[in-house]
């Protein structure tokens, strides 16, 4: 039985990662800004904590953690000539400086831990160019970046890999799947006819930090075959 944080595992992606980490018989430390969506799982504990508010996370923690998921995102869409600096701040601030504090933070207990693994999140759209995207591609951008350099200082210890999956419903992708006509548009784009569920994501996150253990500073491309076939 191992021991797990997953920053922001209330919602989507997350927090399909904890029930499948629960099920499996793990501890699981969520941090989010607000508890919800965790009642009756197993083994499951929640701390408030923004992680753009800039303090550390308050709490007891274990002193060896196995692995950890950064979850919180932004999906900002505007033609690049209405994206502000402010926009392009704020996207870097919770894709990628909320995810260097909650990693700085915990990286003693990762440390501590026999083969740790941690996992972020980038997108589709950093290897896909799509029009609206220039903000969130770039700070994605950055995290594929992190992904690598993490990766390579924190060799052979702690493996860090990114997932970039496509359009996946969850609370963050509600105003583009708000509709079936919507749901129906975007699957027609993707290869293997679908957008995503929050499983098809949670697997390959759950994957890399249970198992996977020759796999560090990759990209993971979980998309329905969006970024490499052309049908
Ligand atoms: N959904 C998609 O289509 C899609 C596509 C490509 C990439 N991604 C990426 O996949 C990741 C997960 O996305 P998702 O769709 O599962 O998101 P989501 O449903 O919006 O869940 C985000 C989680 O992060 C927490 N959170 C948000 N801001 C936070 C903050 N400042 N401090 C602490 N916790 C915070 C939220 O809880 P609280 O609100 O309670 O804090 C929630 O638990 C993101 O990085 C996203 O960019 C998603």
């Amino acid at each position: 039985m191992k021991d797990y944080i997953v920053i922001g595992g209330t919602s989507g992606i997350g927090l399909e990662i904890v029930r499948s980490l629960s099920a499996a018989g793990h501890h699981v430390h969520v941090l989010s800004r607000s508890q919800r969506n965790l009642d009756g799982l197993d083994r499951v504990s929640h701390t408030v904590w923004d992680a753009l508010g800039g303090e550390a996370p308050a709490g007891e923690w274990p002193a060896q953690i196995d692995g950890l998921v950064y979850c919180p995102g932004s999906i900002t869409l505007k033609p690049f000539h209405r994206l502000t600096g402010e926009d392009f701040i704020s996207d870097y601030q919770v894709n990628v400086i909320g995810a260097v504090r909650a990693i700085q933070y915990f990286l003693p207990a990762l440390k501590a831990a026999e083969l740790p693994s941690i996992v972020l999140f980038s997108t589709v759209a950093v290897k896909t160019g799509m029009p609206f995207h220039a903000s969130i591609s770039a700070a994605k951008g950055a995290i594929e970046g992190l992904t690598r350099s993490l990766a390579a200082d924190l060799a052979p210890r702690i493996r860090v890999n990114c997932i970039a999956p496509s359009l996946v419903q969850t609370e963050l992708s509600a105003r583009l799947t708000s509709s079936e006509e919507k749901i129906k548009a975007s699957a027609q784009r993707h290869p293997l006819a679908r957008i995503g569920t929050p499983a098809d994501i949670a697997a390959m996150a759950t994957l890399l930090l249970t198992e996977a253990q020759w796999i560090t500073g990759q990209v993971l491309h979980i998309d329905g075959g969006m970024s490499s076939l052309r049908l």
